[in-house]
């Protein structure tokens, strides 16, 4: 598949799991793909772990089921309305959840280029989960990444030590087609903005939000941002 081809296929994918295995090989080489990544000072600061144990899935889809509900429970009205028929994961359904994690200590203490943004050694890591992501779609598989979790939990489910930080539990499976419009978009929570409503030139102006109408989110009443949440 043509790059530019599997960036437009690319898709979170919730739904569309057929629970079938994936190919080993497929797999190792989709992981290979992630771990290409580019990283501050070359420090790779990724891990992941392979979770099949339908138990543990079990486990960690109960643990989103419940946040779910706790972030439901912060809606109101149309939001509540349309949150309510869209899917958020599909842990057990897919059969195996990659769970990225980020270690900060990889590398020792002086990654260069990190010494002024700390951040960027979790951005190597999500450029790692782009580059799975975008692999996993050539090969013809799906991933939806899950947020819906609280990071001890998760940490502790699969055995982390306390410094590293999990970053995603990514569903990838087998799936029975990508669909061409984002779940999302489909249910009326938001919608892709236009390229141009993000573009400035030289300095940055305000623009409004083109993806959706503002729907201030729990807790920034008033405050005109995006209602995205947590998906
Ligand atoms: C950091 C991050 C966290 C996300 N968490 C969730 C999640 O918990 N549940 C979910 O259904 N989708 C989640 N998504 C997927 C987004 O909802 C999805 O990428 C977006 O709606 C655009 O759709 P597309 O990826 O199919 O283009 C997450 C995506 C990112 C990048």
């Amino acid at each position: 598949m043509l790059l530019y081809d599997a960036v437009r296929r690319r898709r979170d994918t919730r739904r569309e799991f057929t629970g079938e295995p994936v190919d080993p090989e497929v797999l190792e080489r989709v992981l290979s793909a992630a771990h290409c990544a580019p990283s501050v000072g070359m420090s790779q600061p990724w891990d992941f772990v392979l979770v099949r144990e339908p138990a543990t899935l079990a486990t960690f889809r109960d643990h989103v089921r419940a946040e779910r509900a706790r972030f439901a429970a912060t809606l109101e009205g149309e939001r509540a309305e349309t949150f309510a028929a869209i899917t958020v994961e599909g842990v057990v359904e897919s059969g195996l959840g990659v769970v990225v994690g980020y270690d900060p200590r990889r590398a020792g203490p002086s990654v260069l280029g990190r010494h002024t943004i700390a951040d960027t050694g979790l951005y190597s890591v999500c450029l790692a989960i782009e580059n799975l992501w975008l692999a996993a779609t050539a090969e013809g598989l799906g991933v939806g990444w899950v947020s819906f979790y609280r990071e001890e939990f998760l940490g502790e489910l699969v055995g982390f030590p306390a410094h590293v930080r999990p970053v995603a539990w990514l569903c990838v499976g087998r799936v029975e087609d990508l669909p061409d419009v984002p779940d999302l978009e489909r249910h009326g929570w938001r919608h892709r903005s236009p390229l141009a409503s993000v573009l400035h030139d030289e300095r940055w102006t305000p623009r409004p939000d083109a993806a959706g109408p503002d729907h201030p989110g729990p807790g920034t009443a008033g405050s005109g941002t995006a209602g995205s949440g947590t998906a």
